[in-house]
């Protein structure tokens, strides 16, 4: 055996049991109560949880746009996701203007190799869709791109209408992938935006009101109506508010699948940080924004009972000096994005966990497991197995921290959780079977991680 973890406590969504594990190759060979035999290395787990390593389905590493960059490359990315327990992500390749679906994936593809410290994936958002490209998707699912984002906002850049979505639909749900929809109403926020610059209502947190939760209702509602007409399943992307929960729920009440994610922030954060002094609110725009703390029981409720089925970043980072601060005098120009990717677990756990929203089960199940068997990785990754991916997080659930942008590991000058304290954390983290964080340690090396085919998704 190349590594034993002694004395963990296995979590899953449905166990909870005291085991050694032996692992091999960068496999789950042998889970026991006691493993006699010798490893090349023993990894002590006394005190701490097992969990399969957590898994991040809405990333932007690397990604073009607004007029900027996000901050954080497959390097830095990934380094700082390995350090908060993550182990695999699926990061989206966005379609440009003319670009064929294997032209994307490819530059996706580029920018991640020889970077990238875990396996990763990626989804296509179809920005441009022409009949070729439809014809393209069957082709994409075969290369392991099981998923494709759609926006019904950001009007003039990467938005489509309803006929587009229509047609990415019945396509996909043929070719077995899912799609994925950032739900707002582009046309209405954009006549919004104008109207309010034109009114010199220039700083961030008008952001926020040019993009209220009836615009995100409006279009959760219509997305469920278009899934219905296609016959096609869904996963609504970083859900913020209960207003688009409720037609998450209306629809799942009626037996349609439709599936959503919401992230940290909107569950942590509010509509009060874009009130912070100066422009310091440029730190939080993001879309859809925060919205009044009022959401976040409904969303922790949404979590609790299963029809909010994931938790991931939506990592976007811009730096405040040289990115954010492209919109000092106009809030639409500012990047909108976050950075997220090193604290989800943590976070999760303490709000979750700790603040006893959540059991520790359905904290696994929902930062690993059904990210994994909504898209296409279960059982390889998001569990731990006999015959899995040895990729796991030791948590050491009695571990304190303070969260800070300069502790952390994400390549961006500020975190939206400066000053956050917290207690659980990872101790040890394993990706293919190599230790890749110890004790705040990064040991891993830039391109050791693997892109993954993901598999067909079928849901209906
Ligand atoms: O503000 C956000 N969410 N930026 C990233 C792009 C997106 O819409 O996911
Ligand atoms: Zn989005
Ligand atoms: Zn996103």
């Amino acid at each position: 055996m190349d590594i034993k973890i002694a004395n963990g406590r296995i979590i899953t969504p449905t166990d909870n049991y005291r085991a050694d594990i032996g692992i091999r190759k960068g496999k789950i060979v042998e889970i026991a109560k006691r493993i006699s035999g010798g490893a090349k290395e023993v990894v002590d787990a006394t005190g701490a949880y097992v969990f399969p390593g957590g898994i991040d389905m809405h990333t932007h590493l690397d990604m073009p746009f607004m007029g900027s960059s996000s901050s954080d490359d497959f390097e830095t990315g990934t380094i700082a996701a390995a350090h908060g327990g993550t182990t695999c992500i699926v990061d989206f390749a966005i379609q440009g203007k003319g670009q064929s679906l294997k032209q994307t994936l490819n530059a996706w593809k580029a920018k991640a190799r020889g970077k990238a410290v875990f396996d990763y994936g990626f989804h296509i958002a179809i920005c441009d869709l022409t009949h070729k490209v439809l014809n393209e998707i069957p082709q994409a699912v075969a290369e392991g791109v099981t998923s494709f984002k759609t926006f019904l906002a950001y009007k003039g850049a990467l938005m489509i209408d309803d006929g587009a979505l229509f047609q990415i639909l019945r396509q996909c749900n043929k070719s077995g992938a899912l799609v994925m929809i950032h739900a707002e109403n582009g046309d209405v926020i954009d006549f919004m935006v104008k109207d309010l610059i034109a009114q010199k209502k220039t700083a961030p947190k008008y952001h926020a009101l040019s993009r209220p939760a009836a615009a995100e209702a409006e279009a959760t509602s219509r997305a469920v109506a278009i899934a219905e007409m296609a016959g096609a399943p869904i996963y609504i992307v970083h859900l913020s508010c209960k207003d688009a929960l409720e037609k998450v729920k209306e629809a799942r009440d009626r037996g349609f699948p439709v599936f959503a994610e919401t992230c940290p922030q909107y569950l942590i954060l509010s509509y009060k940080n874009y009130e912070e002094p100066g422009f310091n609110g440029a730190k939080y725009v993001m879309s859809p924004p925060l919205r009044d703390r009022s959401n976040h029981a409904p969303l922790w409720q949404g979590l609790a009972s299963g029809d909010l089925q994931v938790i991931s970043t939506d990592h976007c980072p811009f730096n405040f000096k040289g990115q954010k601060d492209l919109g000092k005098k106009d809030f639409s120009q500012i990047p909108n994005g976050a950075p997220g990717i090193e604290n989800r677990l943590c976070l999760i756990y303490n709000e979750g966990v700790n603040k006893k929203r959540i059991s520790v089960n359905r904290f696994v199940d929902l930062v690993s497991t059904t990210p994994a068997k909504l898209f296409g990785l279960y059982p390889e990754k998001g569990t731990v197995a006999v015959g899995s991916d040895a990729d796991l997080a030791l948590f050491d659930p009695k571990k304190s921290y303070t969260i800070r942008a300069k502790t952390n590991h994400q390549n961006v000058d500020y975190t939206p959780y400066e000053g956050y304290k917290g207690k659980g954390a990872p101790r040890v983290v394993i990706a293919q079977g190599r230790v890749l964080v110890k004790d705040g340690k990064f040991l891993g090396r830039p391109g050791q991680g693997r892109y993954i085919k993901r598999k067909p998704i079928r849901l209906i």
